[in-house]
């Protein structure tokens, strides 16, 4: 594939979504279903989060990689997979927004917003205990096992950022563990499972796994540009919020390595004053000039082809190709 193949993120994505909408729907069904047999004081706000619509990337991955094996799976099983697995992600938003002390996500105010860190907190708790329930009963019994060790991941990954916090002297292979447990995790398992209800041996299974690690990494590098605003168009959440909280993401890591003392003084300095006017400009020039955003890019370009030579490697079909060309896109998505 080279540039003249490349289709918009977005695009590709309602491609793919397009391909596997029978299962996203019914997913959909099972997380309404969740929402509606909740109990008074959950079920409304529940309802609430889950009529924002996020991307389904994980559910997507999950649905196309499901149908790639040599019979299509039954439909309640990827739904129910899927519904899990978007939920995590939701449980794991609404508590991410609190930590982040954030309030906008998918263009609407964050939980702690409209109700507050108390409620936010259980309703966020309500949802992770749902998605857990979701694959109670699978037959294959290692994804009930993969959503929890995903579970798990995040979390030692969010404290792991958390304990990093104000880090200036973050190296990039504690940065690569704390990205791999708070993001790559989730679509790791997301492919696992997947590649499971395909029914595959468990070497497929395992690239898989792999597979969705490379994307994952490559998705939470640009989501950290976008932070900054590198690429970003539409964006439905705030900018500068890593800075904000004194989180040291990939261009600062790539700055920090190549700058002389005096250079990182003043970085410093600012870094100190990221919540005040016009300074995550000045931030912004200083990275843009040392090049830095740019080798994060092409960080997040690498884990993008190691994901999609995988791919190349795995049963081929149209899903597969359409997971390949998603992955492609993959660096010019733009919120
Ligand atoms: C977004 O990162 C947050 C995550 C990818 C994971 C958050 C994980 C937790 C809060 C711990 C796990 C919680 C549960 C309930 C299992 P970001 O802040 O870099 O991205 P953003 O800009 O989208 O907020
Ligand atoms: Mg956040």
């Amino acid at each position: 594939m080279n540039d003249t193949d490349k289709q918009s993120f977005q695009n590709v994505l309602s491609l793919a979504r397009g391909q596997v909408q029978e299962y996203l729907t019914k997913a959909d069904d099972v997380v309404a279903d969740v929402a509606r047999s909740a109990p008074v004081g959950v079920s409304s706000r529940m309802g609430k989060l889950i009529q924002r619509k996020g991307k389904k990337i994980r559910s997507t991955i999950l649905s196309l990689l499901a149908c790639t094996g040599k019979e299509l799976p039954d439909l309640d099983r990827v739904a129910h997979a899927c519904a899990g697995i978007e939920l995590l992600h939701l449980a794991s938003l609404v508590h991410d927004d609190i930590i982040d002390e954030t309030t906008m996500r998918r263009g609407e105010r964050t939980a702690h917003m409209e109700w507050g860190n108390k409620i936010a907190v259980l309703i966020g708790d309500y949802i992770l205990s749902q998605a857990m329930r979701c694959v109670i009963n699978e037959k294959t019994r290692e994804i009930p096992l993969v959503l929890s060790s995903a579970a798990n991941n995040l979390i030692v990954g969010e404290i792991s950022e958390l304990d990093s916090t104000g880090d200036l002297n973050l190296s990039l292979a504690h940065y690569n563990e704390i990205i791999q447990g708070k993001t790559a995790a989730l679509v790791d398992a997301s492919a696992r499972i997947g590649a499971l209800l395909a029914g595959f041996d468990a070497k497929v299974v395992e690239e898989c796994g792999k597979m969705g690690t490379h994307f994952g990494l490559a998705f939470q590098i640009i989501d950290d540009l976008l932070d900054y605003g590198i690429g970003a168009k539409d964006l439905d959440k705030a900018k500068f919020t890593d800075i904000s909280n004194g989180l040291v993401t990939l261009p600062l890591i790539y700055y920090f390595e190549s700058c002389p003392a005096e250079e990182k003084a003043s970085m410093k300095e600012l870094l100190s004053h990221a919540a005040e006017n016009d300074i995550p400009e000045k931030i912004c020039a200083k990275l843009e000039s040392s090049n830095a955003f740019e080798k994060a890019k092409n960080c997040a370009l690498e884990h993008v082809k190691a994901a999609i030579d995988i791919s190349k490697k795995l049963p081929p079909s149209k899903n597969m190709d359409t997971l390949t060309a998603f992955f492609f896109s993959m660096s010019d998505r733009q919120n």
